[in-house]
């Protein structure tokens, strides 16, 4: 096979930032998706409905001439959300979700929820208006191992919560753990999860071949290769629970190659040629176009995307680094040769 068509995909998990870095990215994400899962994690985050209506509008106002790509909308709990913010959100239609953020697990999520029962009234309301929670699945208890975090998770919050919660309708975001691919897979109830791109390629070794390689590292971070083996296997598995999330997460290469180093891979550029390549070794690139395609807008309740897409077999190299605003950023997998290339709508 050397040309796969699609029906146009869309991105249930991206980061855009904001100012000068979301006027440089946000093309690239426009390019290849028609809708996207916006993150509310900006440095002020987006907590309010009036907040996310304003970010939207700024996402719109950067998009390149002629784009008609859609961001949909969330929301960033806090201990302080109120039930009335989330109906106020069900009822604008441009809010899609509301993330949780264990606080400290990640990038901007100092505002974040330390104990999901104290925003048990919230979330009664969201299961009463039917908005999807989203989760960022790790503890952040001290002392548990970073890469022990998620499946610690589940147990520790998700089952409860989903207990408490039953009709609630949850993503499991960017999953990372065979464990975390089982639970999605065999759990009552509504419950889907995203997969990233580096999370169905690479497994924690890439972290430190030859020496430390910032740009593989992300949260949660990678992990051994049994556990991308079982991601790849439930992403193509054709279970609509699994859909595309690339958790496209942009920082200036000066940030990553620090000291401290922020976590997040950049792969907005090229997020469908790096899932095609995880489909195509697995040997199930026909199983592409149901998780870019059809599970995203079927559990999210939207329509399906109607225009087609195309992808070319034939290698070309990523580029080394690409503008970003005043800064450079570094793509995943950098100077490396894909097989398959994004060749925009079908004609
Ligand atoms: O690697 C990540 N980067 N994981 C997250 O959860 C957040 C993201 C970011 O915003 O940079
Ligand atoms: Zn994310």
């Amino acid at each position: 096979m050397n040309e796969l068509r699609l029906l146009r995909p869309d991105d249930w998990h991206l980061h855009l930032r904001d100012g000068a870095q979301l006027a440089a990215v946000v093309g690239a994400s426009a390019a290849q998706f028609a809708r996207a899962i916006v993150m509310p994690n900006l440095g002020a985050p987006v907590v309010t409905l009036e907040q996310a209506s304003a970010y939207r509008e700024r996402i719109r106002a950067a998009l390149p001439p002629g784009s008609a790509f859609e961001p949909l909308m969330t929301l960033y709990l806090t201990e302080a959300t109120e039930p009335a913010a989330v109906r106020a959100a069900r009822a604008s239609g441009i809010v899609h979700a509301v993330k949780l953020y264990p606080a400290g697990a990640t990038t901007n999520s100092a505002a974040g929820v330390r104990d999901w029962r104290r925003v048990s009234a919230t979330l009664a309301a969201m299961q009463e208006v039917d908005l999807p929670l989203l989760v960022h699945g790790e503890v952040t208890t001290p002392g548990i191992d970073v890469f022990d975090r998620e499946q610690v998770f589940i147990d520790q919050v998700l089952v409860p919560l989903r207990e408490q919660f039953p009709a609630l309708r949850v993503v499991f975001e960017h999953i990372t753990t065979r464990q975390a691919a089982e639970y999605v897979r065999t759990a009552p109830g509504r419950i889907a999860a995203t997969v990233t791109p580096q999370h169905l390629l690479y497994n924690r070794n890439a972290i430190f071949t030859g020496g430390l390689r910032p740009h593989w590292y992300c949260l949660p971070v990678l992990k051994r290769e049994e556990h991308r083996v079982a991601l790849v296997a439930a992403a193509t598995s054709g279970n609509p629970r699994f859909f595309l999330g690339t958790d496209s997460a942009p920082h200036a290469a000066r940030a990553k190659e620090h000291a401290c180093g922020c976590a997040g891979c950049f792969t907005a550029p090229h997020a469908l040629e790096l899932y095609a390549t995880a489909f195509a070794a697995a040997g199930a690139l026909g199983k592409l176009e149901g998780f870019a395609s059809w599970y995203g807008p079927d559990f999210y309740g939207l329509p399906r995307n109607r225009e087609q897409v195309v992808l070319r077999r034939g290698p070309w190299q990523v580029p080394a680094s690409l503008p970003f605003g005043a800064e450079t950023i570094v793509p995943l997998a950098a100077g490396e040769t894909l097989d398959w290339q994004f060749a925009g709508a079908l004609r």
